[in-house]
C-alpha cells in the first residue's frame, strides 16, 4: 500500500515535468492522477511486474510512463506508448524527453510485438466492434509468451453511472480534437466473454472508487503452454 501523503506526493513529482508542455498538460496531468484510481490501483497492487516490455495503447499525453519512472517501480524492461492525436504525444514529449517511448500512431494498425505487458485504459470505445476485436486479437498474439492485458472500460450495462461516463467521456474527446465521437461500448460481462473467447483468464475490479462513473478494470492473464 502506498498512503496518501506519499502518493499525494508521487502525483505532484509526477505531474511537475508537465509544465514544461503548459498549463493544460501540467493541470491535466495532476487532475487526473490525484482523481482517478486506476494509476494507483496499478501500482499497490503490482499489476504491471519488474521487468515488464509494457505497450500502452492510446496512451494519451504518457501518464502511466510518467507515473512509473517517478516512482521507480516496477522497473520496465521497456515502455512503449502509441497515441494517436498529435498534440498529445508532443505534451509527452516535452515533458518527459523525445525518448520517453510514446510515439504517435494508430493502435488499429501499428504494429506491437512481443511485449509482456499490454495497458489500455478508455480507449477502445474509440473504434467499432469490429476493430476493438482486431486489436485485441493482435494485443493476444504479442503477448504468446505470456503476460497481462489490463483493459479499462465503462460498463455499458451499468445504468445511470455509464450515461455519466460516457457524456464526460465525449465532451473530454471533443475538447481534444476528435470531434463528435461515436462511441462503441460493450458490458463487463462481453468484454469478458470476448477476452475469454481468445483463451485470456479474466479478472474484474470496480475502478471508478471516487468518481461517479462505471468503470471497471479487467486483468487478463495469458498463460503460455507448458514448454513454450
Ligand atoms: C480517454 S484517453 C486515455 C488516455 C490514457 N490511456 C490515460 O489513461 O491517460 C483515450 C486516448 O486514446 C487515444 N486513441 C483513441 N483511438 C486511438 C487509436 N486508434 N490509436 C491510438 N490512440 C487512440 C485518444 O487519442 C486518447 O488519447
Amino acid at each position: 500500500m502506498i498512503d496518501d501523503d506519499a502518493y499525494a506526493r508521487l502525483v505532484e513529482a509526477t505531474s511537475a515535468p508537465y509544465r514544461a508542455a503548459g498549463r493544460f498538460a501540467w493541470r491535466f496531468a495532476r487532475g487526473k492522477l490525484r482523481r482517478d484510481p486506476v494509476f494507483r490501483h496499478l501500482l499497490e497492487n503490482g499489476l504491471i511486474p519488474d521487468g515488464a516490455r509494457v505497450l500502452d495503447l492510446g496512451s494519451g499525453q504518457g501518464l502511466l510512463a510518467a507515473l512509473l519512472a517517478t516512482a521507480g517501480r516496477p522497473r520496465l524492461a521497456a515502455y512503449r506508448g502509441i497515441e494517436l492525436m498529435a498534440p498529445d504525444v508532443a505534451r509527452a514529449r516535452l515533458a518527459l524527453g523525445p525518448d520517453c517511448g510514446v510515439e504517435a500512431g494508430d493502435i488499429r494498425s501499428v504494429e506491437f510485438g512481443v511485449v509482456d505487458a499490454v495497458v489500455i485504459l478508455d480507449v477502445l470505445h474509440y473504434m467499432d466492434a469490429a476493430a476493438q476485436d482486431d486489436v485485441l486479437r493482435r494485443v493476444r498474439r504479442s503477448l504468446a509468451g505470456g503476460g497481462v492485458l489490463l483493459l479499462r472500460v465503462g460498463d455499458a450495462a451499468a445504468g445511470l453511472p455509464f450515461r455519466v461516463s460516457n457524456w464526460v467521456d465525449r465532451t473530454v474527446a471533443l475538447a481534444r480534437g476528435h470531434g463528435a465521437t461515436l462511441f462503441h461500448c460493450r458490458s463487463v460481462a462481453q468484454w469478458r466473454a470476448a477476452l475469454e473467447a481468445l483463451d485470456f483468464s479474466v479478472q474484474t475490479e470496480p475502478m471508478s472508487r471516487g468518481t461517479p462513473f462505471a468503470n471497471v478494470l479487467l486483468c487478463a492473464r495469458h498463460s503460455p503452454p507448458a514448454g513454450h
